[in-house]
C-alpha cells in the first residue's frame, strides 16, 4: 500500500474534491494517513478568496520541502501536489516559487490525477496542468465506494458567472455548470448506501443549478432536491451557497413542503449600502434582499438564516458600514461569516480607487462580529426547552456522549444511552452556549 495526505484548505467544494481524489486514488493502491510524515504523495488541496488563505499555502510548502529533502536522502522523498484554486490561479509560479512541487493541477482537472501521476514518474519533471479542459471531470471520476460517515457533501453545480468585482471565483473554477440529475441521483444513492443519512448539495452558486433532469427538460434546485429526497435512507438535505438573485420561488416553497429540507438557509448579501453592493456587481439592493427574507420567514417561519459579509471594500464609509449593521439587526442572522476585504490580483476590485486602511478594516469588522455573535447567542438561547431531532454524527468528549446537529445546523451533546452514531433521536434542549448546545432524548 502507498500512502497519501490529502489537506483542504478553503471552502466545503474542496472538501468534497479531496475525497473524489481519494476515490480516484484507491484504485491505484493509496490509502490515507493522518499526516505528511510518512506519506508517499501529499496534496495540499488550495483555496485563493483571500490573501491569507493563498499564503497559508506557501509556508506549508517551506515546511513540506524539508520532509522532502531529508526523507530524499534515504530515497523516499514524497511526490508534493499543489491541487485547487490558488493551482488554478497562479500555475507555473508555484513551482517557480517553490521548487520542491511536482504537480499542480486546477479544480477542473483533478480527474486526471492518476495520468499525472504516471508521466510524473516516468520523467521525474514538475508538471503544471490548468487548462480548463473540455471533458466533463464528473463522468471520469471513480465510484465513491469510500466509508463517508453520516453526513457527505455532494457537489451538484460548479464556477460562476456573477463575476463579484471582489471574487477570485469565476476564474479559479470557471463558468457556471449544472451536473446532470441523474449523475447526482446515482451519487446520492451509493452514499445512501454507503450509510449517510445527510447530503449537503454544493456549488458557488447552487440555486443557480439548472441540470439536465430524468425528464430532458432543464431542471431547477427545487425540482433535484424533491428527486433526492425520494431516495431511501436519505433522512436530510441542505445546499450551499445561495445567490439572492437565483432564490427562485420553487426553492422557497420547497422550504415550507418538503420535511427533508432543513430549515437553514445561507444566503450572503456582502453589505448593505447599495452603493457598495452596486460597485461589488451584486445584482441586487439592500430592500430587495430584506424583501426576500420577508417572503422566505413567510414560507418557513423558524429557518436559521446565515450569511457572509465583508468590511472595508473599496470606498466604504463609515456611513455605508452602518448601513450594513442595519441589515444584519434587521435580519437577525443565526450564524455567519465576516471578512476584511482583500484585493484579489485581476479582480476589477483590486483596481479600484478608495482602498479602505487595515485598521479601519479591523475595527469594521470587530464592530460587524460583536452584533452577529449577541444575534448567534440570541437564536441559540431561543432553542432552550425546545423539542427538536437531531442526527447523531460523531463522538463527544465524554465517555458515552455523541455529537449531533440540529435542523437549524447547531451542534448539540447529547447523553447517548444505547442510540449511536446515524441515528435520529427525539430531544429536548437543556443548556445553551455560544457555540453548542446540550440536551436529553426523550423517548
Ligand atoms: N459563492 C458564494 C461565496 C464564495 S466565497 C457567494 O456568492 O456568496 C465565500 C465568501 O468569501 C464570500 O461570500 C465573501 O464574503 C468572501 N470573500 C470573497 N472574496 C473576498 C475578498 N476578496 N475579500 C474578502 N472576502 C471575500
Ligand atoms: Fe464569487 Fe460572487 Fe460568484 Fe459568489 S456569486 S462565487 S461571491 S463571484
Ligand atoms: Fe477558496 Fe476556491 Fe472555494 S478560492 S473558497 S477553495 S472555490
Amino acid at each position: 500500500m502507498k500512502k497519501v495526505h490529502i489537506k483542504s484548505y478553503g471552502c466545503q467544494m474542496n472538501v468534497y474534491d479531496s475525497q473524489r481524489m481519494g476515490d480516484l486514488l484507491a484504485p491505484l493502491g493509496y490509502e490515507a494517513t493522518g499526516g505528511p510524515e510518512d506519506a508517499d504523495l501529499i496534496i495540499l488541496n488550495t483555496c485563493h478568496i483571500r490573501e491569507k488563505a493563498a499564503e497559508k499555502v506557501y509556508s506549508e510548502l517551506g515546511k513540506l520541502r524539508q520532509i522532502k529533502e531529508s526523507r530524499g536522502r534515504n530515497g523516499s522523498a514524497p511526490v508534493i501536489a499543489v491541487a485547487g484554486c490558488v493551482a488554478q490561479a497562479e500555475g507555473e509560479e508555484i513551482v517557480r516559487r517553490a521548487k520542491s512541487v511536482d504537480l499542480v493541477f486546477g479544480p477542473q482537472t483533478y480527474h486526471r490525477l492518476p495520468q499525472l501521476l504516471k508521466s510524473h514518474a516516468e520523467t521525474g519533471r514538475s508538471i503544471v496542468e490548468t487548462e480548463f479542459p473540455a471533458e466533463d471531470k464528473f463522468d471520469h471520476l471513480a465510484k465513491t465506494k469510500a466509508k463517508r460517515g453520516v453526513t457527505a457533501f455532494l457537489t451538484v453545480q460548479e464556477g460562476c458567472d456573477k463575476f463579484c468585482t471582489f471574487c477570485v471565483v469565476p476564474y479559479t473554477r470557471g463558468a457556471e455548470f449544472s451536473r446532470p440529475v441523474a449523475q447526482i441521483e446515482t451519487e446520492a444513492r451509493a452514499l445512501a448506501e454507503a450509510g449517510v443519512r445527510e447530503i449537503t448539495l454544493l456549488g458557488q452558486n447552487v440555486n443557480a443549478y439548472h441540470g439536465m433532469g430524468l425528464d430532458g427538460e432543464i431542471w431547477s434546485l427545487a425540482r433535484l432536491i424533491t428527486q433526492l429526497s425520494r431516495i431511501d435512507g436519505i433522512e436530510r438535505l441542505r445546499f450551499t451557497t445561495s445567490h439572492p438573485r437565483d432564490m427562485s420561488d420553487d426553492l422557497i416553497a420547497a422550504h415550507a413542503e418538503n420535511q427533508k429540507l432543513m430549515p437553514y438557509l445561507h444566503l450572503p448579501i456582502q453589505a448593505g449600502s447599495d452603493r457598495i453592493l452596486k460597485d461589488m456587481n451584486r445584482g441586487h439592493c439592500a430592500q430587495e434582499y430584506l424583501k426576500l427574507i420577508d417572503r422566505i420567514r413567510k414560507a418557513k417561519p423558524d429557518i436559521a438564516l446565515s450569511g457572509d459579509f465583508i468590511v472595508g471594500f473599496p470606498g466604504e464609509t463609515e456611513a455605508d458600514f452602518a448601513e450594513t449593521l442595519n441589515v444584519v439587526r434587521e435580519v437577525r442572522y443565526a450564524s455567519a461569516f465576516s471578512f476584511k476585504y482583500s484585493p484579489r490580483p485581476g479582480t476589477p476590485a483590486a483596481e479600484m480607487a478608495g482602498q479602505v486602511p487595515e485598521d479601519v478594516k479591523s475595527d469594521r469588522l470587530a464592530r460587524l462580529q460583536d452584533l452577529l455573535g449577541t444575534q448567534q447567542k440570541a437564536f441559540n438561547e431561543a432553542c432552550k426547552s425546545r423539542d427538536m431531532k437531531i442526527l447523531l454524527e460523531k463522538p463527544g468528549r465524554r465517555e458515552g456522549q455523541l455529537i449531533g446537529r440540529s435542523p437549524y445546523l447547531q451542534s448539540v451533546y447529547i447523553d447517548a444511552g444505547e442510540h449511536a452514531i446515524g441515528d435520529m433521536v427525539n430531544v429536548t434542549i437543556d443548556a445553551v452556549g455560544s457555540n453548542s448546545l446540550s440536551a436529553h432524548i426523550h423517548p
